[in-house]
Formats: structure tokens, C-alpha cells, sequence
């Protein structure tokens, strides 16, 4: 980088995200954001889940055009990149490869520093882009539950740097649990967004499905899933059109169920840590059942709760932008020979 203290000057960020279904490339000059550009895989779909082989070659076919459109909406010059972020893992390793490659392919080519993300820190950091809205930034220390199609984890924020997970699912994700049932209805891929659809035609109390018990602040949606499969087995028995009279209201119950249960964990672990600030982040975070009865519960309980935007719940590369701005301040650079990782925890 050139001379002069970091924190005093402009820095301009490209970040890089390709860790599972979204191709993605932004620009922002500090945590200012310039440009987030989203290209998203339409051929998954049909196949009722992400399949990792079509995934990793509709990045390469993408990431270049979306990086020099991310490059170009943002109204800079390539020669002005100061760093680039990109995400080193979790998420599928072909698809990560695709990211990783093209990031350091450019550092070398631009000869600009490189900048390892953990996706699962981006998206709890995704709350401090700055896009010229009004909404306020949690301050530390804060609670995030992380919902997306991967994982659910609660994570204590003590900074930039610090996340500690206090709980997390012991078997599917929140959004691999949306995505299950949305298939036993014979929804397309993925099903998060087509069940909220749904749901807010219906009634979230029409039917109940068995509550998991799990102890303390771990999570656990797989018996949901049995229990929704179960019960549209019978009804479908009972009467063939029994899923598309009741659609709606099926779909309203599922998200509920969902919904009440990341709830209970979240406010035991605000209880049990004492912390009055809450955070959401990753995919899920986009459901508006999640959105509307925690923004109900909070006022209730007296928390203060943050919801990032849409355009940063899901995949997106402004929120590895802004992960990578926080790292280059601390001058936390990364090395070619890092390879991406599948796993990695947070
Ligand atoms: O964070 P994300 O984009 O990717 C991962 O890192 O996994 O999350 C994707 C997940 C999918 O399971 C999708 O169905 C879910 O987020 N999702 C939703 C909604 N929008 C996306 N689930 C429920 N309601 C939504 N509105
Ligand atoms: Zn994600």
C-alpha cells in the first residue's frame, strides 16, 4: 500500500464473494458503498438445491463481468483499488476456488494487497456499510443471530475481530429447514423466500409442528422437517390436493415454527449474557415473519434491535468489502498460498 498512516486516507475496497450460488463484486471507498453488483445462478432451481459443479462454472462464466461492472458502477479507475477482499471459505470448494483465483490473479496483476474473508463474520459486519440510509450501527459488545442456508449460529460481537459462537445448530441450518419444507410442498429452489410469500396469505396457527428441544443456546430443525413431512404424508393420503388448498396457511405454520424457535434461543442468550443490543444477519434474515416479530419482541423486552437491509441478508459482496476494509485498518493481509477452505469456523 502506498506510505502514509491507513487510517487517514481513502481506501478502496473490491470485494469478491463466490462461496456458494451468488456471484458477487462491490466497491467501497472506506465502509462507503459505491457499487454491489449480484449475479445469481438461475440453473440450480430445477434441481431443488445448489449443485456444486454447475455452481463453479457459472462463477467463472460470471465473476469477470461482474467484477468489471462492480468496478465501473462505482465510477473509479482499477489503478485506484487499494485492496481487494475476497472470501476464503465456508461455503463450496469449487466455488470458492473460482473467487480465490480470480482475487489473487488480480493482486498480483494490479499489484494491490489481499484480503482473506470469513464469510459468516462478513455477513454480522454486513451491518456497517454505509449506503447513505438512515439506520443506526450496533455498537460493542452486541449479539447477531446468523441465520442463512448453512448455518445458524448466535455469535457475541466483542469487535471487528472478536466473534465468539455461544450456540449454534446441531443439525440443519434455518434456511436449509425453509428450503426442506419448501421442497416437500414442491417449491423451487430455494424455497426461504417462496414460503414467505405464501405465508403471509395464511395462518401461522392453522397447524403445529412438533418444537425441538434442544438445551441451552444450540439449535436443531431437522425434527421439523420429519414433522412437516410426516404430516403432509397423511393429509396427502387423506386428500390429494390437501398441499395446494392449504398452501398458504401450511407455509404460514412452518415459518412460524421457524420463527418461534430462533426466537426462544435469542432472547436466552440476551438474558443469559445480559446484552440489550440484537443483531440479524445472513439470508433468513430477510424473512419478514422473522423481521416483524422481533421488531414486536423487542419493543416488548426493551432490546435494541438491528436489521440489515435486504440487499445485505443474502450473498452479496459489499458485506466482504466492508469484513476487508476492518482487516486492512488492522493490516491483516493475506498470502497467495492460502487456499480456500470449505469449512471454517468463524
Ligand atoms: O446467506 P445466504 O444468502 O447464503 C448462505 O450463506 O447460505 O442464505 C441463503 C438462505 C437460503 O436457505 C434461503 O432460502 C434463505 O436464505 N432465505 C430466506 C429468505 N430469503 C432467503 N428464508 C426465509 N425467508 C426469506 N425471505
Ligand atoms: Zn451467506
Amino acid at each position: 500500500m502506498k506510505n502514509g498512516p491507513i487510517k487517514d486516507r481513502d481506501i478502496l475496497v473490491l470485494g469478491i464473494e463466490s462461496s456458494c450460488d451468488e456471484t458477487s463484486a462491490s466497491v467501497l471507498r472506506n465502509t462507503q458503498l459505491l457499487s454491489n453488483v449480484i449475479a445469481n445462478q438461475k440453473v440450480h432451481q430445477s434441481y431443488g438445491g445448489v449443485v456444486p459443479e454447475l455452481a463453479s462454472r457459472a462463477h467463472l462464466q460470471n465473476i469477470i463481468p461482474v467484477i468489471m461492472a462492480a468496478i465501473d458502477q462505482a465510477g473509479v479507475k482499477k489503478s485506484e483499488i487499494n485492496a481487494i477482499a475476497y472470501t476464503r471459505g465456508p461455503g463450496l470448494a469449487g466455488a470458492l476456488m473460482v473467487g480465490s483465483s480470480v482475487a489473487k490473479s488480480l493482486s498480483i496483476g494490479w499489484n494491490v494487497p489481499l484480503v482473506e474473508v470469513n464469510h459468516m463474520r462478513a455477513h454480522i459486519l454486513a451491518h456497517f456499510i454505509d449506503d447513505n440510509s438512515a439506520r443506526k450501527k450496533p455498537s460493542f459488545p452486541f449479539l447477531c443471530l446468523t441465520v442463512s442456508g448453512g448455518h445458524t449460529q448466535l455469535v457475541l460481537v466483542n469487535d471487528f475481530s472478536t466473534f465468539t459462537v455461544i450456540g449454534q445448530t446441531i443439525d440443519d441450518a434455518a434456511g436449509e429447514a425453509f428450503d426442506k419444507c419448501a421442497k416437500l410442498l414442491g417449491l423451487e429452489y430455494p424455497g426461504g423466500p417462496l414460503i414467505d410469500k405464501y405465508a403471509q396469505q395464511g395462518n401461522p396457527n392453522a397447524f403445529v409442528f412438533g418444537k425441538p428441544k434442544v438445551d441451552g443456546l444450540n439449535y436443531s430443525f431437522s425434527g421439523l422437517k420429519t414433522s412437516v413431512m410426516y404430516f403432509l404424508r397423511d393429509e396427502v393420503r387423506k386428500k390429494s390436493d390437501f398441499i395446494k388448498q392449504n398452501l398458504e396457511n401450511i407455509c404460514a405454520s412452518v415459518q412460524h415454527s421457524i420463527v418461534q424457535v430462533l426466537l426462544e434461543k435469542l432472547l436466552l442468550a440476551a438474558e443469559q449474557t445480559g446484552i440489550k443490543q440484537i443483531a440479524i444477519a445472513g439470508g433468513v434474515s430477510a424473512n419478514s415473519g422473522l423481521r416483524k416479530t422481533l421488531e414486536e419482541t423487542a419493543k416488548q423486552k426493551n432490546l435494541k434491535l438491528f436489521i440489515p437491509p435486504f440487499a445485505y441478508c443474502t450473498d452479496n459482496a459489499a458485506m466482504i468489502a466492508v469484513a476487508g476494509y476492518y482487516m486492512v485498518l488492522e493490516k491483516q493481509f493475506s498470502s497467495l498460498d492460502k487456499e480456500p477452505l470449505a469449512r471454517w469456523e468463524i
